[in-house]
C-alpha cells in the first residue's frame, strides 16, 4: 500500500497507516528494495512478500520469488492470479522486523507499535461475525521453508492464513511484520 492508498483506506475505513512502505507492480523481477521474508530451500530462492487484488474478496497477501509468474494467495480457500501483482518495498528494510505472536497474545503484543498494512478483506461485508476488515502481513516457518500469508487482525483473536500444497492453512502461532522508525530487533 503506498501513502496514497494508505490514505484512501484510512479514509474510508478509520484503518491506521503507519511505515515508508509501498508496493511495486511485479512482473517477475525481483526490485532491489523489495523485503525479503525468508530463504526457501525448497525452490532455493529468497522469498517476497506480494499482494493481488482477488475480485469479490479484496487484497491478500503470497510469497512470490523471482520469476515467479503468478501468486496463490489464502482467500476462503486458495486463489491464484497471474494479474496486477504487487510486491512489498521500503527504502530501508533494516525498519521492518518480525514480532513472535499468537492469536491470544496479539493485541497486547502489538499494542501501540505499528504492524504492517498488509491487505484488506472485503468479503461480502458481515458485520455480525466480523469477517471483513485489514489484514496484516504474517510468517511461520515450515520445515526448511517459510510461508507468508494474511492475519486477520480485524479479529479480536487473529489467526494466521496461508496457503501450504496449494491448500489453505491457519495457525494461532506465527510471526508478523513491524515497522519501527527506531528498530531494535534485526529482520
Ligand atoms: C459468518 O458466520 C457464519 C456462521 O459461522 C458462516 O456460515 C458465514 O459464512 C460467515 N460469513 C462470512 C461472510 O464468511
Ligand atoms: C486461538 O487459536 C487456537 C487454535 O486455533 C484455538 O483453539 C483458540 O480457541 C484460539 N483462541 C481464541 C481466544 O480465539
Amino acid at each position: 500500500m503506498n501513502s496514497i492508498s494508505c490514505l484512501i483506506l484510512s479514509l474510508f475505513v478509520g484503518i491506521q497507516c503507519c511505515g515508508d512502505f509501498y508496493w511495486r507492480e511485479f512482473e517477475g523481477v525481483i526490485p532491489t528494495d523489495a523485503i525479503s521474508f525468508g530463504y526457501s530451500d525448497f525452490v532455493q530462492k529468497q522469498l517476497y512478500i506480494g499482494q493481488a487484488y482477488i475480485h469479490n474478496y479484496g487484497l491478500m497477501i503470497g510469497k512470490i520469488y523471482n520469476g515467479a509468474k503468478q501468486i496463490t494467495v489464502p482467500c476462503y480457500g486458495t486463489k491464484t492470479t497471474n494479474t496486477a501483482i504487487k510486491i512489498l518495498c521500503a527504502q530501508d528494510s533494516r525498519k521492518y522486523y518480525w514480532l513472535s505472536t499468537t492469536n491470544e497474545t496479539y493485541s497486547t503484543d502489538t499494542a501501540n507499535k505499528c504492524p504492517v498494512l498488509g491487505g484488506y478483506d472485503e468479503t461480502i461485508p458481515d458485520h455480525t461475525n466480523l469477517t471483513h476488515g485489514v489484514l496484516h502481513i504474517g510468517r511461520i516457518n515450515y520445515l526448511d521453508d517459510y510461508v507468508t500469508g494474511n492475519i486477520a487482525a480485524y479479529h479480536e483473536y487473529p489467526l494466521f492464513y496461508y496457503v501450504l500444497n496449494n491448500v489453505e492453512k491457519n495457525s494461532a502461532v506465527y510471526e508478523v511484520l513491524m515497522y519501527s522508525d527506531n528498530p531494535i530487533q534485526t529482520p
